[in-house]
C-alpha cells in the first residue's frame, strides 16, 4: 500500500475531535465518511462542521473556494456496513475507554478490507490496550491530534506490534493532511508534548501547594526566561481546572505518593469553588484580562502584596 492508495477516510465518533479531523481530511481532498451511533448526533455534528469550515476560511486556513467542495466530500452515517465501504484509513475519536475503542475497531475489522489502516486519537490510553481486540494489531497505530485550530503538530505512535509500513504510511498521511508529525519509536503515556506538559504542571503545582512560591512568581519565572506569553498556571487555566484536576487525581491514585496527592487536592479547591479557569471567568487568574497578560507582569510591577 502507498500513500496514493489512501483515498477514503472513515472517522469514528462525530464529537469535538471527529468533526475537526473529518473536515481537515476533506479540505485536503479526501473522501470522508463520519460514523456515530445516532442520526441526531450526526445531524448536529454536520451543522457544526459547516460552521467550522466557515471559521477556518475566515482565519485564512483554507481558501474560500475549497469550502463547498470539502463539505460535499463528507458523508455521515450511523450504519456500520455503509461506513466501512471502500475505506482505506480509519481515524478513531470515540470516548476515552479501551473497551469502547477496541469494540468499535473490532466491528470495522470484520467489515473493512485487509489493508485498511486503523488509527486512534486517544489522549491518555496506549494503543496496545485495545490492539488485540481491534483484530488487526499490526495495522493499528496512534495518530494523535492536538487542537487543530491552533496547531498542526500531531503524534504518530506505534505500539510493539505495529508494522513499520503502517507507521510510515500514517506519517505520510499526516503530512498529506497538512500536519507536522512527531514520530515516536514506541508507546509512551502522553506522547511527547503532553508528557513534558504534565511534568511542568506537576512541578508548578507542587511548588505552589507546598508554599514555596506564589502562582504569579512561578509563572513570571517561566515566562521571563522562556520568553513565552503564558506560564504553567495560565496554561492550566486555559485547559480548564476540572480537566487538570481529573488528570492530577488520576496520577495521584495511580502513583499514591504525597506530591501527587497534594497537587490534586490543591486544584480540587478551585474546582469546588466553581473556578474552572478561562471558561468560567476565574481560575488561578481572573478573566478576560488575566494578570499574566499585563505588559508589566514579568517586570514585577505587579509584585505580590508582601513585597509592596
Ligand atoms: N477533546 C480534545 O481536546 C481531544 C484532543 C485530542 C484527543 N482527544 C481524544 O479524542 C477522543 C474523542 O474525544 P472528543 O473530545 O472528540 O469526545 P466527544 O465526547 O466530543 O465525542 C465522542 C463521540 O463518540 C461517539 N461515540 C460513542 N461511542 C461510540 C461508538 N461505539 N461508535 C461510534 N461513536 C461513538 C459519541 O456519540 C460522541 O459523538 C478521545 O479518545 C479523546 O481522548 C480529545
Amino acid at each position: 500500500m502507498d500513500l496514493k492508495d489512501i483515498r477514503r477516510v472513515l472517522i469514528l465518533g462525530a464529537g469535538t475531535m471527529g468533526q475537526q479531523i473529518g473536515l481537515l481530511c476533506a479540505f485536503h481532498g479526501y473522501e470522508v465518511v463520519i460514523y456515530d451511533l445516532k442520526q441526531d448526533i450526526l445531524d448536529n455534528a454536520y451543522s457544526r462542521i459547516q460552521k467550522r469550515a466557515g471559521k477556518w476560511v475566515l482565519a485564512n486556513q483554507f481558501p474560500p473556494e475549497k469550502k463547498e467542495p470539502a463539505l460535499r466530500r463528507i458523508t455521515m452515517t450511523d450504519n456500520l456496513d455503509k461506513a466501512a465501504e471502500g475505506v482505506d484509513l480509519i481515524s478513531e475519536s470515540v470516548p476515552e475507554d479501551p473497551e469502547i475503542k477496541g469494540g468499535i475497531f473490532h466491528e470495522f475489522h470484520k467489515r473493512c478490507k485487509e489493508e485498511t489502516i486503523f488509527t486512534t486519537n486517544t489522549s491518555s490510553l496506549l494503543p496496545s490496550m485495545f490492539a488485540k481486540k481491534s483484530g488487526r494489531p499490526d495495522r493499528l497505530c496512534a495518530l494523535h491530534f492536538h487542537d487543530i485550530s491552533i496547531t498542526n503538530i500531531v503524534d504518530v505512535m506505534p505500539h510493539a506490534d505495529t508494522s513499520p509500513e503502517v507507521t510510515r504510511l500514517v506519517t505520510a498521511f499526516a503530512r498529506a493532511i497538512g500536519q507536522i508529525p512527531i514520530v515516536l519509536k514506541r508507546e509512551n503515556n502522553g506522547y511527547v508534548f503532553n508528557n513534558m506538559l504534565m511534568a511542568l504542571m506537576d512541578s508548578a503545582l507542587s511548588m505552589a501547594s507546598h508554599g514555596i512560591a506564589p502562582i504569579e512568581e512561578i509563572d513570571r519565572s517561566w515566562m521571563g526566561i522562556m520568553h513565552t506569553l503564558i506560564g504553567p498556571f495560565g496554561i492550566m487555566d486555559s485547559i480548564g481546572l476540572d480537566t487538570v484536576w481529573k488528570v492530577t487525581d488520576y496520577w495521584a491514585r495511580q502513583l499514591n505518593y504525597e506530591k501527587a496527592i497534594t497537587n490534586a487536592a490543591f486544584v480540587r479547591k478551585y474546582v469546588d469553588e466553581g473556578k474552572l479557569g478561562l471558561k468560567s471567568g476565574e481560575g488561578f487568574y481572573g478573566y478576560p484580562e488575566p494578570a499574566y497578560a499585563r505588559p508589566d507582569f514579568i517586570s514585577g510591577i505587579s509584585l505580590s502584596s508582601e513585597e509592596k
